[in-house]
């Protein structure tokens, strides 16, 4: 199979299996543990059903939709991921381009390869930057007046990072910081010809451009990640850290990771605009809730009052319609667009962010939606937790009938 004949989110997992190392497949794929939550996250998602509407005009479908007071062409984007460069030199930016060119957001990881300031000036307008709380806090202060001065539009914190998670992958395929070239790895490189070019012409290990202004000068990659592991995770951190970052922040800020309710309240409280309600993708607490399943819960506390955006385990367009049903604005995507720059570059980013908006157009033409205010619980069945039974069925007389 190649770019051309891949149809759904699965195959660019596909591709991306043939294109890398199993040490980094695995590092991208992997979750926590024994990896149950990711079996949860999908399980959550497949629990509940849409339930369509025929005979409405949906000859006009539009996806448009407003985050944070900006306008999208659709209810989706693409997860902040660090070190996306490893995977292929250069995949930030294709990230970026790829979500300017369909007017969705990309969030920039500060743990990313590429620098915020570069990937502003290829895609000013979707691009917004997620940071981590730091140990020494004037780095998170210096890292929000880069995106200050850089007009960033939106700001995520992830707060769900408290400690290293135990990946269990990452400890069989002995992926550490420098790499051991074991025979395993050597083996894996030589089967996997293509990426090992890219990445041994690329000089190896990739510098994380968004730290180098904080290790000494001339610090080599190594030099630079390792102050990353020093300085993240934070793990005495408070809600201080979220007192800073919205001093420091003026514009929209939404803070990442939210799995509680009771925090999401907290959050609001402290001034967030949005939330993303998210289990890390299954890669922090194995243990955790999908988030599908706090979405309610959470909407059910903050009410309108913040912005909710979603993510873990979505893969297809009808996911994210049943997000919106429950009260999100949007559904960010993480491994799928990992995958699909890592195997096929930029082209493969679009192919994936094309995939999920056909998907949802068709979601949206099944369920008689013309614009995603349809949405709405009346649309959804989840037979353990029945949805109240809709205040407002939609019901579309045409002018002439
Ligand atoms: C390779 C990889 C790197 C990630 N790096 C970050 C990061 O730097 N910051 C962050 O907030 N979340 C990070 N995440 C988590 C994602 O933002 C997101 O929550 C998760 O991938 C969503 O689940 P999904 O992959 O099932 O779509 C990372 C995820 C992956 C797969």
């Amino acid at each position: 199979m190649n770019l051309d004949k891949a149809v759904n989110i699965d195959d660019m997992a596909v591709l991306a299996r043939r294109y890398l190392p199993r040490i980094a497949f695995d590092f991208i794929d992997g979750g926590v543990d024994g990896e149950v939550g990711l079996a949860r996250n999908r399980e959550a998602l497949d629990r509940y059903k849409l339930v369509p509407r025929y005979l409405i005009d949906v000859e006009k479908r539009s996806q448009e939709t407003t985050l944070f007071g900006y306008a999208y062409s659709g209810p989706f984007g693409i997860c902040p991921m660090g070190i996306a460069g490893f995977f292929r030199p250069g995949a930030d930016l294709m990230l970026a381009r790829a979500a300017a060119k369909f007017n969705v957001p990309y969030v920039m990881s500060s743990a990313s390869c590429d620098s915020i300031e570069t990937a502003m000036g290829e895609a000013p307008e979707t691009t917004w930057f997620q940071i981590y709380g730091t140990r020494d806090p004037r780095i998170t202060t210096d890292l929000i007046r880069r995106a200050k001065a850089l007009n960033v539009r939106v700001l995520m914190l992830t707060i769900d990072t408290p400690v290293m998670a135990k990946r269990e992958r990452n400890m069989r395929n002995g992926f550490r910081r420098p790499m051991k070239m074991t025979p395993s790895v050597i083996l894996q490189g030589l089967s996997r010809p293509a990426w090992t070019f890219r990445y041994l012409a690329k000089g190896g290990i990739p510098m994380m451009e968004n730290w180098r202004p904080y290790a000494a000068q001339g610090a080599s990659a190594n030099d630079v990640a390792d102050l990353y592991g020093t300085e993240t995770p934070a793990p005495a951190q408070t809600w201080d850290v979220l007192k800073l970052v919205r001093k420091a922040w003026p514009g929209p800020l939404a803070v990442k990771g939210v799995l509680h309710p009771d925090d999401a309240l907290t959050c609001m409280e402290m001034g967030a605009d949005g939330l993303v309600i998210s289990n890390h993708g299954g890669r922090q607490l194995d243990s955790a809730p999908a988030s599908m399943d706090m979405l309610p819960i959470i909407a059910d506390a903050v009410g309108h009052r913040v912005e909710l955006l979603i993510d873990s385990g979505f893969r297809r367009g009808a996911d994210v319609a049943k997000a919106l049903c429950l009260g999100a604005k949007a559904a960010l995507f993480g491994r799928p667009a990992m995958f699909s720059v890592a195997a096929a570059g930029e082209a493969g980013a679009c192919k994936m962010l094309d995939i999920i908006r056909q998907e949802i157009s068709l979601v949206m033409g099944q369920m008689g939606w013309t614009d995603v205010s349809c949405a709405g619980p009346h649309c959804l069945l989840d037979l353990a937790n029945p949805p109240p039974v809709s205040p407002k069925p939609i019901i579309q007389h045409r002018a002439s009938a």
